[in-house]
């Protein structure tokens, strides 16, 4: 993609986006783990331009920090009131002053792109082939466009008999002749920075909607005698914004859809590409395999020869080569090689599973430590805990962690046996090699080797059922057992 790099890109995101129905502004809604204006800033970034540029003005405050956090590389210029997309590039060029300076920095052009905060997926490949035909054709201004079904609402391309681009006319200031055109403008333009400078100055608001409109640049410097053109998408799908939810929905399905095809080219198996949604950070070897339902969010990375899902939902979590997760919800874990996760688990953030270990149905962990193969199979709580190598959990035993003020550590020692519901109170010290008998509450330490009986003994009081409970099936079953056992004798 080697294009030169452009002076500035300009980014317009003032907008407020009313057809979202939303508390949070358009530009700040998320797809595939980043907001829209993010991942038009991340396009943006790939071109390495001069300075990268966003108009902020609805919610300006919000967007403001959230740009800091996220790309502080970028410069928020405030449009105090929306006055169209001519005004907003105005006031850019009042702020900033000339954006293409005498002496650029180090291989800088000319090129200023101005582009919206509502196209998420528009790709740095097409930026860098309209900086090319802008470039090599010597234009003033190249608009992106693009052939769409329905230009409902765009403005439109008009062309001279020769194909020439002589303007661009909104939709609401169209004729009927003018809108039955299918070449849209798509809101991307290459322009010179030093002719944008001034033309953008000479733009009037004598329009239906009373805006001062980036288009009429174009014809302005046609007028000046210069060079404007086009370039034609190859898809028009990426240049389409996203102006409420069912065309972010859309957006999110054609990313996600693109993501996992790079991630099956370079070796992934996505059973089923329909119900399987990844993050754009999330992180895949190949021979990973991802059966259906799956949800893989933030930084989680899976090593090769790992299977996920089905039904599972994985968010910044790091999954080992050769685990395999099924059907579980995980946050902030880390699963380690040839671990078994699941079905029907929970791992909540602490949680780092050793090599070979084991957190079966039913379990749920948090902040815990589980050495290499040991095994927590069944239906089990372990929360704040170190588990060593080899240990077994038995069947629904809990570690109870937390006495309603503060929450407390258990340790389980190397190849330790926690009997079936053993109550480990917690804080509390299981030894290496120690057994605790099944059903036991355990409050204190239990020292290596020993077995640590916690529970009341055993009586049987025969014959109470039948004095107790006399005429209920319980007591006839008894007393048919106790009469074939006379039999028998
Ligand atoms: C604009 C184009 C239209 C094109 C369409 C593509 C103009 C006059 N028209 O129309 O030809 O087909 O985009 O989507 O440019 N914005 C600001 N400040 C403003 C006005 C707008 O930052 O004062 C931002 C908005 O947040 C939005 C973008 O610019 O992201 C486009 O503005 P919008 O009002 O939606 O323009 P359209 O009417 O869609
Ligand atoms: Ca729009």
């Amino acid at each position: 993609m080697s294009v030169p790099r452009p002076a500035a890109i300009i980014v317009l995101a003032a907008g407020e986006g009313t057809r979202m129905k939303s508390r949070t502004p358009k530009v700040l809604h998320e797809l595939c783990g980043r907001t829209m204006v993010d991942h038009v800033l991340s396009a943006a970034r790939v071109l390495d331009p001069g300075r990268l540029i966003v108009v902020i003005g609805h919610e300006r405050e919000r967007m403001r920090t959230h740009l800091s956090s996220t790309s502080p590389d970028a410069q928020a210029v405030i449009q105090h009131e929306q006055k169209g997309t001519g005004h907003a590039v105005r006031t850019v060029l009042e702020a900033v002053g000339p954006l293409v300076q005498p002496a650029g920095g180090v291989g800088i052009g000319r090129t200023v792109l101005v582009t919206y905060g509502d196209t998420p997926l528009l790709t740095a490949e097409t930026l860098a082939a309209l900086i090319r035909v802008h470039e090599t054709d010597g234009n003033a201004v190249t608009v992106l466009t693009a052939e769409v079904p329905d230009p409902t609402g765009y403005g439109r391309i008009i062309r001279d008999g020769a194909g020439a681009v002589l303007e661009i006319v909104e939709e609401k200031d169209a004729t009927p002749a003018q809108r039955a055109i299918r070449e849209m403008n798509s809101g991307v333009y290459a322009f010179d920075g030093a002719l944008l400078a001034d033309g953008v100055k000479r733009v009037s608001a004598n329009n239906a909607q009373g805006e001062e409109y980036l288009t009429d640049v174009l014809s302005i410097l046609r007028g000046d005698g210069h060079r404007v053109g086009a370039c034609v998408a190859d898809d028009y799908v990426e240049v389409e914004g996203v102006n409420d939810r069912v065309q972010l929905a859309f957006a999110r399905g054609v990313l996600n859809s693109r993501l996992l095809e790079q991630h099956m080219r370079a070796g992934v198996t996505v059973v089923d590409p329909a119900s399987t949604w990844v993050d754009v950070s999330v992180t895949l070897e190949p021979d990973v395999v991802i059966h259906p339902g799956t949800q893989l969010h933030g930084r989680t990375s899976v090593a090769t020869g790992a299977e996920v899902g089905p039904a599972t939902t994985l968010t910044d979590t790091e999954v080992g080569s050769g685990a395999v997760v099924r059907n579980t919800v995980a946050e902030r874990a880390v699963i380690g090689p040839d671990a078994s996760v699941g079905p029907y688990t929970y791992l909540r953030p602490g949680t780092v599973l050793g090599r070979k270990a084991k957190a079966g149905a039913y379990v749920e962990m948090k902040n815990a430590q589980v050495g290499e193969g040991s095994k927590v199979p069944h239906l089990t709580y372990v929360g704040d805990a170190t588990i060593g190598v080899g240990a077994n959990i038995g069947a629904s035993a809990i570690f109870v962690n937390y006495d309603g003020v503060e929450k407390h550590h258990t340790t389980v020692g190397d190849h330790a046996f926690v009997g079936c519901d053993t109550m480990l109170v917690a804080p509390v010290t299981i030894g290496d090699g120690a057994f605790t008998a099944a059903g036991s509450t355990i409050t204190g330490d239990v020292p290596p080797g020993a077995m640590a009986v916690a529970r009341g003994r055993q009586r049987n009081i025969e014959g109470w059922v039948t004095r107790r409970r006399a005429g209920t099936a319980s007591a006839e079953a008894a007393r048919k057992a106790q009469a074939d056992q006379v039999e028998e004798h």
